[in-house]
């Protein structure tokens, strides 16, 4: 089933350099399949396929690709700008306590953004790590300026870190995994940064 296969695909992403990562691993590992459904299939805007099947973007963009996912902009917060931002988004959480897969250990998604958007400053209780899949985004980690981001590279963001990402001429698409805190309660919105 193509969802067992993004589980089995993910675990070789993660390494095991980082606590967040070695959760994240063990939380696929732990990952059980017997009450999955699938749910209902929202196509993926074809401009996400587009990087997914670039040469650089990673193998297991494949894999997603064929998956029936249900693609849409993530709903953390209900901060009007928040919505606002959000509809160039794509989302599924498919490990976490929302997720296709049941977890308390984890929340892991997959997540993309369309090109020329901006997604701007957020804080929350979870530490989180974006791992780049697909296509060319940008993101800033504190006070620091944007970095590009390609497939195969990270973004870390400790607990409570503000960090914010925008696209250019180009989409992405990403995986990402929370850890800690898992709770969306605190999960706050400022807006995009001035700089
Ligand atoms: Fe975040």
């Amino acid at each position: 089933m193509s969802l067992e296969n993004i589980f089995r695909e993910l675990q070789s992403i993660f390494s095991d350099q980082l606590e967040i990562e070695r959760k994240a691993i063990e939380a696929l590992q732990n990952a059980s399949f017997q009450d999955y459904k699938p749910d209902k299939h929202t196509s993926l805007p074809k401009e996400f396929a587009n990087v997914m099947q670039e040469e650089q973007a990673h193998e297991i963009c494949k894999s997603i690709l064929k998956a029936k996912l249900d693609w849409c902009p993530p709903k953390t917060s209900t901060d009007r700008q928040y919505i606002e931002h959000s509809k160039r988004k794509a989302h599924v959480e498919i490990l976490g306590p929302n997720g296709l897969i049941k977890s308390d250990m984890v929340r892991i998604g997959l997540y993309g953004m369309l090109s020329q958007s901006e997604y701007g400053i957020r804080t929350h209780p979870a530490e989180e790590i974006y791992i780049a899949l697909a296509g060319v985004s940008y993101w800033k980690r504190g006070n620091e300026k944007y970095k590009m981001l390609l497939p195969g590279e990270r973004s870390y963001h400790p607990s409570l870190m503000p960090h914010s990402s925008k696209t250019e001429n180009k989409a992405f698409m990403s995986v990402y995994v929370w850890s800690g805190n898992l709770s969306t309660d605190d999960y706050l919105y400022k807006g995009l940064p001035i700089d």
